[in-house]
């Protein structure tokens, strides 16, 4: 697949490497296109990925991956263009600046303001509920990680589950885009049992089913 990378830090850069080395067409994109930072991304990415603006990034790809910092993230989605009809996974979680909590939620969230902000884009709300090093490896030995997604395009969710269990996740239709009220939150728990409970950052959650 064509993929664009709209932030490409941790998870936008981790995540656009991955599905390089897995054969998808990666355009990494930065305001600062040109920098050592995303030389040296290309370079671990390999020959399937190249770096542009973010406009260019979203023009070349079927799937936009959005990775922003959250308060970044409206001014980010207004620069991209018409975005009809593409996929756009949102990864974003709206934190506070101190990780005590989230800037929107419970009767809103995230994913359904970026909807908002990217009118006739198919969002999906996927990947925020990991930390970056499990984009980067997945592997629990037998146990899968699982990767809750959501959104309101069957076709959409279907193409982000594969994306998603090609890196080695074990992923789940969690309903339609407002279930992201209750994905940010989870994303919330990652982080506070990672960072603030002492937990580290080697953790992740597994689904059971019977
Ligand atoms: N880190 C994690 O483990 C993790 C896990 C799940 C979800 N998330 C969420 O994913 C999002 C990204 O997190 P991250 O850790 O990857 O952040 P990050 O490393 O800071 O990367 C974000 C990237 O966004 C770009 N950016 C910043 N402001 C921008 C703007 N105004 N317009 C366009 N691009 C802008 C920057 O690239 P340039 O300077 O090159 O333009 C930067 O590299 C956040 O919402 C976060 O909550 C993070």
């Amino acid at each position: 697949m064509k993929i664009g990378i709209i932030g490409s830090g941790n998870v936008g850069g981790t995540l656009g490497s991955r599905w390089a080395q897995a054969g998808h067409q990666i355009v990494f994109s930065s305001r600062s296109p040109d920098s050592d930072a995303m030389k040296a991304l290309i370079g671990e990415a390999g020959p399937n990925a190249r770096a542009a603006t973010a406009r260019d990034a979203a023009a070349a790809s079927d799937v936009i991956l959005v990775a922003t910092p959250w308060p970044s993230t409206r001014e980010a989605l207004t620069g991209l263009g018409d975005l009809s009809g593409k996929i756009l996974i949102d990864a974003t979680n709206p934190l506070l600046p101190d990780l005590s909590g989230l800037a929107v939620g419970t009767t809103t969230s995230a994913g359904e303001q970026v909807a908002q902000w990217a009118p006739g884009a198919k969002v999906v709300k996927a990947f925020n509920t990991v930390g970056s090093n499990i984009m980067a490896n997945a592997s629990f030995g037998d146990h899968p990680v699982v990767l809750f997604y959501c959104g309101d395009d069957a076709g959409a969710k279907q193409t982000v589950h594969e994306l998603a269990r090609e890196l080695g996740f074990d992923p789940h239709d969690a309903g339609p885009l407002t279930q992201a009220r209750l994905l940010e939150p989870f994303a919330l728990l990652w982080i506070s049992l990672a960072l603030v409970q002492g937990y580290g950052r080697e953790i992740a959650f597994q689904f059971l089913r019977r």
